[in-house]
């Protein structure tokens, strides 16, 4: 069984910072989301991925190639317009097996596989929707169920009272390939909003079960950011690179920090990063490989990706860079998302 990771969309919520990076390719604890999902997945034992890819593909077919550096093998399934969720897994067609996973890319998980695959087996339908809870159900499609886990509609955003349940989809499917002759070819089609309505009213056997474990979808900035608070205080097992420095302080390789900094829990701080002297780092704080913060800054909820350039005495608080990114000396910068090259001036 192969594994198709969906990784082409445009990523607007997250814009600007999906520009020019497909969406799974921003980083979660300073390396790529889609990095850390192939390698909780081969830890699993698949080993046979592919990508379908669309929105800037070689950010992510330079970066993995034939997978052979992460001991697995990857193939590429290129859109040249956009497909949807449904058109790209019909244009992915001839890689997959007769059984394939097929996940959304952007949805940061640890998901167990094995429980999902055995029940795939014992209903023997031809999809198994992961399902996961939530709290307020109205902002999702919500599935209704008979007691096998069959599903037997999708209720899209609905009022709290008409809610059937508070089970959405997690974006995590097992399918047989028989499920592709039901999707039109070189057409947009969404999975979620025609393929998987026509397959229920088919009676194609559509069934979901509950996913344990964390789950949490990157789609929008304030959910990008809860998924490095949430791996700040571990409430997710998400690998960490850099050694612990006391509790929840962690520190990459050659990482210089300057007298009386103080470094304010939790943070992450990356590889080969110099911190100047007297600055108040944290808390809820990300700073990407090869940043580069002088004397005076206060920093704190703020993601820093990789390579950023934060001049004398600038203020960043609840903030999100894209790489590169330099700010001036002494700016005072709240609730900021930038993604574009060069200094801002003083
Ligand atoms: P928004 O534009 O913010 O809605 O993001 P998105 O379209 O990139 O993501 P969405 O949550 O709608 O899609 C779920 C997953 O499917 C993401 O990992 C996307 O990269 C992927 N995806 C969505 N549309 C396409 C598509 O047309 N082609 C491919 N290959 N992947 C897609």
């Amino acid at each position: 069984m192969n594994v198709l990771l969906l990784a082409g969309g445009l990523g607007t919520r997250l814009m600007p910072l999906t520009e020019h990076l497909p969406k799974p390719m921003a980083p979660v604890g300073n390396r790529p989301w889609l990095e850390h999902l192939i390698i909780h997945l081969r830890e699993q034992g698949f080993k046979r991925f592919v990508i379908a890819v669309k929105h800037h593909p070689d950010k992510i077919r330079d970066y993995f190639e034939d997978g052979s550096q992460w001991g697995v093998s990857i193939q590429y399934a290129l859109e040249t317009t956009l497909l949807g969720t449904a058109g790209a897994i019909k244009n992915a067609e001839c890689y997959l097996d007769d059984e394939f996973i097929a996940i959304n890319a952007d949805i940061v998980h640890e998901i167990e596989m094995n429980p999902l695959l055995d029940y795939h087996k014992s209903h023997g339908g031809m999809v198994t929707i992961g399902l996961t809870e939530v709290e307020d159900p109205t902002q999702f499609g919500v599935v209704e169920q008979d007691e096998q886990g069959k599903i037997l509609r999708f209720v899209e955003k609905p009022s709290l009272k008409e809610a059937p349940s508070n089970r959405i989809n997690a974006g995590i499917y097992i399918m047989n390939k028989r499920v592709l002759e039901m999707i039109p070819a070189n057409r947009e089609v969404s999975i979620e909003r025609e393929t998987f309505p026509l397959l229920i009213e088919q009676d194609a056997g559509v069934y979901g079960t509950l996913i344990q474990g964390y789950w949490a979808d990157m789609g929008t900035k304030d959910r990008y950011r809860q998924i490095h608070w949430d791996l700040l205080d571990r409430k997710n097992g998400i690998a960490i690179p850099g050694e612990p420095r006391g509790e929840g302080i962690w520190v990459g390789k050659n990482s210089v920090i300057g007298k009386g900094t103080m470094i304010v829990p939790p943070v992450l701080i990356g590889d080969n990063v110099v911190i100047g002297e007297r600055s108040v780092i944290g808390p809820y704080t990300v700073i990407g490989d090869n940043c580069r913060i002088a004397d005076h800054v206060r920093c704190s909820e703020t993601i820093l990706w990789d390579g950023c350039v934060v001049n004398e005495g600038a203020i960043l608080k609840n903030c999100i860079f894209g790489c590169g990114l330099e700010i001036g000396s002494r700016h005072i910068l709240h609730e900021a998302i930038i993604n574009r090259w060069g200094a801002l001036q003083a």
